[in-house]
């Protein structure tokens, strides 16, 4: 009986286990793609321009630095950069981003999923579905994680909104943080400095989101079926904004840009649930 047990448990974790697929130590840029956009393109009013040049996005040797300086660029005052994933990854998984953010006035830190143009299957943004994993803005001490989804925009929603997005406790940004999100077809759990550990997930659990407060929908207001818009492919996104809507609808947080400054990224992880 005991022994029966012992290998039903044995069992359950060699199943349900995560298992590592991707492992990014940014020994070089060949899994990333430098985008190339002026900030407008972003939909938030960003003051920042991407560029694919070395001073913006360059590697190390062992991590990814994303740059962002002040400079008069193709009518820009900021210049930042931005990578997505060369590959669309999921659905489903564990992704973990390690990595030093930047903190200070018009600053806006992102690490996130979502298709390459901002569309896919199910339409543009945000019917597309995003994953915020990790955002931060300027000087505050909590980081956000965030789903949006819905209808294309202006149809759009989110969930959690503020405050309830935000973590319930004050991030040491001094120092590298894993943040991850655990991507399951029925939740969304979002974690902080967590790893697999016997093929499951430990570490602060911030936030679970069940499948049932996402959905999306076409420009005629048609939900599509089962747990959509989160159960197809999507790319990695990691930048550095300065500037926009959110963070400038902040009171101060966009006088006295803390520039030069930069997002350093030490590994990105993908991790499988052996089925
Ligand atoms: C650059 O700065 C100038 C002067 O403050 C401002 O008028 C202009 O709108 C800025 N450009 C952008 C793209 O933010
Ligand atoms: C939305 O979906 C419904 C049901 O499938 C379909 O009849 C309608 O034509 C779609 N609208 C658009 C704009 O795609």
């Amino acid at each position: 009986m005991v022994k029966s047990l012992l290998i039903l448990c044995v069992l359950t974790v060699a199943l349900g286990g995560y298992t590592q697929i991707f492992n990014d130590n940014f020994a070089n840029l060949n899994n990333w793609v430098a985008d190339t956009m002026p900030g407008a393109d972003s939909g938030n009013n960003e003051w920042e321009y991407y560029t694919a040049r070395s001073v913006n996005v360059y590697t190390t040797g062992n991590s990814l630095v994303l740059h962002a300086q002040k400079e008069s660029y193709q009518g820009y005052n900021y210049t930042s950069g931005k990578v997505h994933s060369a590959k669309q990854w999921g659905p489903y998984g564990f992704f973990n981003v390690k990595a030093l953010v930047p903190k200070g006035n018009g600053l806006w830190p992102a690490i996130w999923l979502l298709p390459y143009g901002g569309s896919n299957v199910y339409g543009t943004w945000a019917a597309c579905g995003e994953i915020d994993i990790m955002e931060t803005i300027c000087t505050q001490e909590q980081a956000y994680s965030t789903l949006h989804f819905g209808g294309p925009w202006p149809a759009n929603t989110q969930y959690p909104w503020p405050p309830n997005n935000q973590y319930p406790f004050n991030v040491d940004w001094s120092v590298p943080h894993y943040f991850g999100v655990e991507w399951q077809p029925t939740f969304m759990n979002f974690w902080f400095d967590a790893s697999i550990v016997n093929g499951v997930v430990q570490g602060t659990k911030i936030l679970s989101v069940p499948s049932s407060q996402w959905y999306s929908q076409n420009s005629s207001g048609q939900k599509y079926p089962g747990n959509a818009p989160f159960n197809v492919p999507t790319n990695i996104i990691l930048n550095v904004a300065v500037g926009g809507s959110w963070p400038c609808s902040v009171s101060g947080c966009c006088s006295n840009v803390a520039v030069p400054a930069s997002m350093i990224v030490y590994n990105v992880q993908i991790w499988e649930e052996t089925q």
